[in-house]
């Protein structure tokens, strides 16, 4: 039961490669876990986008840190499709963070292909407009250039990151 006492559906899982989770993410998250019983955020072993920065321990890691404090949420990780990992885990819905309209075009079709293969809806949350900017490809790009970026993710991905860069600069 959520505060008004009304049941909350029970499963769901958010997917995603979060090379690293930002704030936007971490936003959705707090939002779904408010919805749902049990909340999975899935990290994706492969992206299909690009090699990750970070390794798969690494994003799980990030994640775990940032959900300390929120019991219903647990982070594992998925190859292949989506869907079939959605089946797998009997999950009720799969969410999915919109930040900007633009979002929804892709968003909307993979919603339904998903649903086309496993029978399985999507719900889209919108993280909090003062997000609406950030993307894990962003963060990155100016934190390795030198910007500041304390603001827009949580500070153990800032950690991780700082380490991150550390290593690229002694390995260089
Ligand atoms: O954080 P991202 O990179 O936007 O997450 C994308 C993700 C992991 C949700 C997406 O790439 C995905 O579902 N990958 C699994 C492969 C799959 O099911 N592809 C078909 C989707 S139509």
């Amino acid at each position: 039961m959520n505060n008004n006492g009304i049941a909350r559906a029970p499963r769901a899982i958010y997917p995603g490669s979060f090379d690293p989770p930002t704030n936007g993410h971490l936003d959705v998250i707090v939002r779904a876990s408010k919805i749902f019983a049990e909340l999975t955020v899935a990290v994706v072993v492969n992206p299909q986008k690009r090699e990750p920065m970070f390794t798969l321990d690494e994003r799980k890691s990030m994640i775990s840190e940032c959900v300390e404090n929120l019991p219903n949420v647990k982070v594992e990780h998925f190859r292949g499709l989506l869907a079939d990992y959605a089946k797998e885990k009997k999950s009720d819905v799969i969410i999915k963070g919109l930040r900007v309209v633009s979002d929804f075009e892709s968003e909307m079709s993979t919603a339904l292909m998903n649903r086309s293969l496993s029978d399985v809806d999507t719900m889209f949350l919108m993280s909090d407009q003062k997000y609406s900017f950030v993307s894990s490809s962003m963060v990155k790009e100016v934190f390795f250039l030198g910007g500041d970026v304390g603001a827009l993710v949580p500070d153990p991905v800032m950690r991780f990151m700082s380490r991150k860069r550390e290593l690229l600069r002694s390995s260089s």
